[in-house]
């Protein structure tokens, strides 16, 4: 898989060709330096991009195949994101923006699961407060609870504690864990933080948007059959 984008007259190669499978169920944390494309790489992971040449599956899914729709119905049925601003719908409350996935995924006990996961992240005093009236930190778990409410296969994260004080980040990087254990989740998390990155069972680290692998037990394997997600 590749990703370039056209700049007026030239291209840039924002990923050089990439191969990477990621096991059902494993933690994998991707590192690298600010531009080196950890972020263009998660958003094909996930789903929200699509790369310039190559194949992208999730499960057996075959999202460069896939129009915006179709990724959008695969992205509600298996995904969850955190993404670095938290993207929080300013118009709806906590308890709102965390039920918001589950009412697109047709999910009956929306409400129900969201009050249970706002509870889990410390936040059941802070059902009906908007984004605004919460702090970052707080703002970040709604984001977390919100990411796990459709009980998704696989869950992207882009660096989850990267505007949070230390405290805050251990306690979100706490959480992470414990739903991922709890609800068997696959987790792939773009951090800086390298005891984060060590927490992660796998790591990859991303230079000049190439991908290198640096844990020994690291293979690239094509067609992996306890994969996930694929990219090639
Ligand atoms: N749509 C785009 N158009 C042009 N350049 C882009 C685009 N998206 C990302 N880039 C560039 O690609 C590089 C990788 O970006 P990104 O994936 O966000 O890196 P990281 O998340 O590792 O900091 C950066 O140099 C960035 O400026
Ligand atoms: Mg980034």
């Amino acid at each position: 898989m590749t990703k370039s984008v056209q700049l007026e007259d030239k291209t840039l190669e924002l990923l050089q060709p990439i191969e990477l499978d990621v096991n059902s169920g494993e933690s994998l944390a991707i590192v690298g330096s600010s531009g080196s494309g950890k972020t263009t790489l998660l958003s094909i992971l996930a789903g929200l991009d699509l790369p310039s040449s190559g194949e992208v599956y999730l499960k057996s899914h075959a999202l460069h195949q896939l129009n915006e729709e179709q990724r959008s119905q695969v992205r509600a049925n298996h995904v969850g994101f955190i993404f670095q601003q938290f993207l929080l719908v300013n118009s709806l409350t906590a308890l709102e923006n965390v039920m918001l996935p589950a009412e697109l995924a047709n999910i009956d006990d929306a409400e129900a699961r969201g009050k249970e996961l706002l509870e889990q992240v410390g936040l059941s005093d802070r059902l009906a407060h908007y984004p605004s009236q919460l702090s970052g930190g707080e703002q970040q778990r709604v984001a977390i609870a919100r990411a796990f409410i459709t009980k998704p296969d696989i869950l992207f994260a882009d660096e989850p504690t990267g505007n949070l004080d230390k405290k805050t980040g251990l306690n979100v990087t706490d959480l992470l864990f414990q739903l991922n254990k709890k609800l068997g989740t696959t987790l792939v998390l773009v951090t800086h933080d390298p005891k984060l990155a060590a927490r992660c069972q796998r790591q990859v680290e991303m230079d000049g948007g190439k991908l290198i692998q640096i844990s020994e037990d690291s293979e690239l394997v094509e067609q992996d059959p306890s994969a996930i997600s694929q990219v090639g």
